[in-house]
């Protein structure tokens, strides 16, 4: 039986790649601190539910906690590491900054220092679009350049790229990096759109569309996404001989380190978004456009072929059918 380590399991996405590791026979050690940025009651039913199977144990504590990481590596040397704890969200690393630097950078050093001494046969850490900062080229690929992070959060986990790759590079640590595009579905976030879109118009109050709805996002459906991670996990990336690359690969010349885009390669409206919300539940939104916000960008598109090529796999599943299946979800568990 092979281990992995998932971090963030009590996460949104974490808790579906928990959840579909332990139904693929792996055993499962899910690290998450609960934190209080939204609803911890949902953290801890995502945790629960995942404590059902006897192959889950969880820990609960912080990724930054000094030798906490080294410890566990040591006990259960996992073969395999999926680390999505992170503090998340553009908006609030312009409240807290420090929070993103404790759990992101020094968190994922923390992490890298574990994997040192305790390699894994392959690990793979969260990213996001948002590290494509201000690039107008669309879609975005993973071989273009990605240094004008508009977000201290983008700055984090663009840092957290490039500390893999050194890790990667110096002691051979076969590494992908993952950039998500808008990840929506059942038990998603509190702090994103569709919860407090479909939240505000089951309860006929205001929404607030940014960029006075010119906006456009690349939304993945949870399940594709973590389909994609799946099948992921069995393509690490190999330290290429020679430091010859393939075109459109985004390996790196010296060191076993790789960034995937996942996303549907599909830049979808925002408008058309609340659309879709607004024909499952029937209702219409009361729209309060606004400006763009800070740190944010107008629009996020995928150039999902890497992904493919490496997979044969595309996220697909359309915003209709994906947003049906969260209201679904939304209604159910606050008894709508
Ligand atoms: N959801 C998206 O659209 C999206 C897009 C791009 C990137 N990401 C990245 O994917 C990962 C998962 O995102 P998510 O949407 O599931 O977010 P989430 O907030 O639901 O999950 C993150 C989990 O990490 C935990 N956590 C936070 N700080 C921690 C710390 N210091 N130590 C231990 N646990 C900690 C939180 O309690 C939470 O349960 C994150 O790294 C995020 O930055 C998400």
């Amino acid at each position: 039986m092979r281990t992995a380590l998932v971090t963030g399991s009590a996460g949104f996405i974490g808790s579906f790649v928990c959840r579909r590791l332990l139904d693929d026979g792996f055993r499962v050690i899910g690290l998450d601190c609960l934190s209080d940025y939204y609803d911890v009651a949902l953290k801890e039913r995502r945790h629960a539910m995942l404590m059902q199977s006897e192959n889950f144990r969880a820990v609960i504590d912080k990724v930054e906690t000094l030798g906490l990481l080294m410890d566990l590596f040591a006990e259960e040397k996992p073969d395999v590491v999926i680390h999505l704890a992170a503090q998340a969200g553009v908006r609030y690393s312009i409240e807290n900054p420090r929070s993103y630097l404790e759990s992101n950078i020094i968190g994922t050093f923390e992490l890298l220092e574990a994997a040192r001494a305790y390699p894994p046969e392959h690990m793979l850490l969260a990213s996001t679009s948002s590290a494509f900062g201000a690039n107008t080229q669309m879609p975005y690929a993973e071989t273009d350049k990605a240094d004008h992070q508009m977000s201290f959060y983008a700055a984090t986990k663009k840092s957290t790229e490039n500390m893999a790759h050194s890790y990667a590079h110096l002691f051979d640590l076969p590494i992908t990096m993952f950039r998500f595009f808008t990840v929506y579905g059942p038990w998603g976030r509190p702090d994103m759109a569709l919860f407090k879109f479909t939240k505000a118009i089951l309860e006929d109050t205001p929404i607030d569309v940014y960029n006075h709805g010119d906006m456009k996002r690349d939304f993945t459906y949870v399940e594709d996404l973590v389909h994609a991670i799946r099948l992921l996990i069995d393509t690490p990336p190999v330290r290429p001989e020679n430091g010859i690359v393939p075109d459109g690969d985004s390996l790196s010349p010296v060191a076993p380190h790789r960034v995937v885009n996942i996303g549907n390669s599909d830049a979808v409206q925002l408008i058309a978004f609340i659309e879709a919300i607004e024909a499952v539940t029937g209702k219409t939104a009361k729209r309060n456009l606004m400006p763009m916000q800070a740190g944010d960008v107008p629009a996020t598109w995928a150039n999902a072929d890497l992904l493919k090529s490496l997979t044969g796999y595309t996220p697909k599943t359309a915003v209709p059918e994906g947003v049906a299946k969260f209201v679904e979800w939304y209604k159910d568990y606050y008894d709508v």
